[in-house]
């Protein structure tokens, strides 16, 4: 199994180029079961989750080509999609228990078939994750739907019919999914305390340049004003905000200045802002963010996680990282997930003084982390342990590189063309 091989210390000082976003590529992915025309999804990142879906999506009858330099190139890959004969409404366990994401085909499937069998994602390694918001709102529009063997079965002979759908809490798949069955729907639907994330945006800006009527996408409101059909379209993914952030606190940690080149500030506004407050200097310059740490150590800043706009939690393990070298205490809260912070213990390995109380995670900075053998059981957690590598002392090993290639892609050498001393091993070598 790889594993990376980091001596850390080094500050960054480079360009890194940020890919499309994962977490839209994978719902527009799935958005093209909608249409029997093609989808061309732009700028798409090369990631073992696109792969993953992919995979699904060619066994549910779709067929995909994919154009596009996957090394050295800037711009991500293209993927025509086209789901002109669906084969297979059902999803298997062997699928989707590998992601999560994959219960995205439930509502296309079925708005599109009018039936759709889905493997219940089942626990995964930051909690329980229920789908019960996705189940709930395509009842609303008139699904019947069982849970029988492990999986979701469901219903809709006669088509989905809109409806009003008020989320309990703001979800972005449950959005994603809803928003997705909403436009083959009759009538209108309005998806209420929806998820305001940039990816559910991107996904409404796709739906209606197939044809789709969605308004309201960025804000808790979402009206989908259903049509019979949908066409094919071409659409550019939306850079990736987690790897941006990811790359922010790459240069806060190691205290260097890395230019982000296709970076949102729009979209990393909060991470921005924390960081600001610990001592990193983020500006927009003509292509790119520069972020820098020129002075000094962290200072420590509390956070919390949150649903957009507020810090994401695919960033609580990395900001961690970073505030465990800072100068003062940090009070990380997680508020999304439970069970996040499985990071703690291999961060404390490396020197870190983290204590866990529930929710939230009291960090006492130390002047210096240094290096161990750590792994990690998630993506997040995973890149968590590279960044604090990078500011350690001496020699880190990251093992369970799998993790980091579902969510990074080039991660080692956008590090190493900053100055890290970064490798794989390949094969245990
Ligand atoms: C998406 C992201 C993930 C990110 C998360 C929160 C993708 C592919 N993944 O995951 O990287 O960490 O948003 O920003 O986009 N919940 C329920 N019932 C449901 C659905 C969700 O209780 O039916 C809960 C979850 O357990 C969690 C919260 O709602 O506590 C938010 O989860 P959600 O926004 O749905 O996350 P995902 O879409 O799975």
């Amino acid at each position: 199994m790889d594993r990376i091989r980091i001596r850390g210390g080094r500050p960054l000082e480079g360009r890194i180029p940020i890919g499309g976003a994962k977490n839209a590529a994978l719902p527009l992915m799935a958005a093209a079961l909608l249409t029997d025309e093609t989808l061309t999804l732009e700028n798409l990142p090369f990631l073992a989750d696109i792969t993953t879906l992919s995979h699904l999506l060619v066994q549910h009858g779709v067929s995909i080509t994919m154009t596009g330099a996957s090394s050295a190139a800037e711009t991500g890959h293209t993927l025509a999609i086209s789901a002109k004969h669906i084969v297979s409404m059902t999803a298997p366990y062997d699928l989707v228990r590998k992601m999560r994401a994959s219960v995205l085909v439930l509502g296309p499937l079925l708005a599109r078939c009018g039936a759709a069998k889905v493997s219940l994602p089942g626990g995964c390694a930051i909690g329980t994750r229920p789908i019960d918001l996705h189940i709930a709102g395509l009842e609303r529009l008139g699904a019947t739907i069982e849970l029988a063997n492990g999986y979701v079965h469901a219903h809709a002979p006669k088509g989905l019919v809109g409806a009003e759908i008020v989320f309990a809490k703001p979800s972005v798949g449950a959005t994603e999914n809803l928003m997705m069955a909403a436009s083959l729907a009759d009538g209108e639907t309005v998806l209420v305390n929806a998820a305001r994330e940039p990816e559910v945006a991107d996904l409404a800006r796709c739906l209606n340049a197939m044809g789709g009527h969605v308004t309201g996408a960025g804000s808790d409101r979402i009206a989908v004003s259903g049509v019979s059909r949908l066409h094919g379209a071409r659409h550019r993914v939306i850079p990736d905000r987690i790897e941006a952030g990811t790359y922010v606190i790459a240069a806060a940690i190691t205290g260097g200045t890395i230019d982000l080149v296709g970076a949102n500030i729009r979209d990393i506004a909060a991470v921005a802002r924390i960081l600001e407050e610990a001592g990193v200097v983020v500006s927009e310059a003509a292509d790119c963010l520069r972020v820098t740490r020129a002075n000094g150590r962290l200072i420590g800043v509390d956070v919390m996680t949150e649903p957009f706009p507020g810090f994401p939690t695919d960033l609580q393990a990395q900001i961690m990282a970073a505030m465990a070298t800072a100068s003062g205490a940090a009070m990380i809260t997680e508020t999304i997930f439970e069970n996040r912070f499985m990071h703690v213990p291999e961060l404390c390995r490396m020197g870190a003084n983290i204590n866990v109380h529930g929710a939230s995670a009291m960090v006492r900075g130390v002047p210096e982390l240094t290096g161990a053998q750590v792994m990690a059981t998630d993506l997040r957690a995973s890149v968590s342990l590279v960044l604090a590598g990078l500011a350690a002392k001496g020699e880190t090993i990251v093992n369970r590189v799998y993790h980091l290639d579902r969510g990074y892609e080039r991660l080692e050498e956008k590090l190493a063309a900053c100055g890290a001393n970064i490798e794989r091993l390949v094969d245990g070598g």
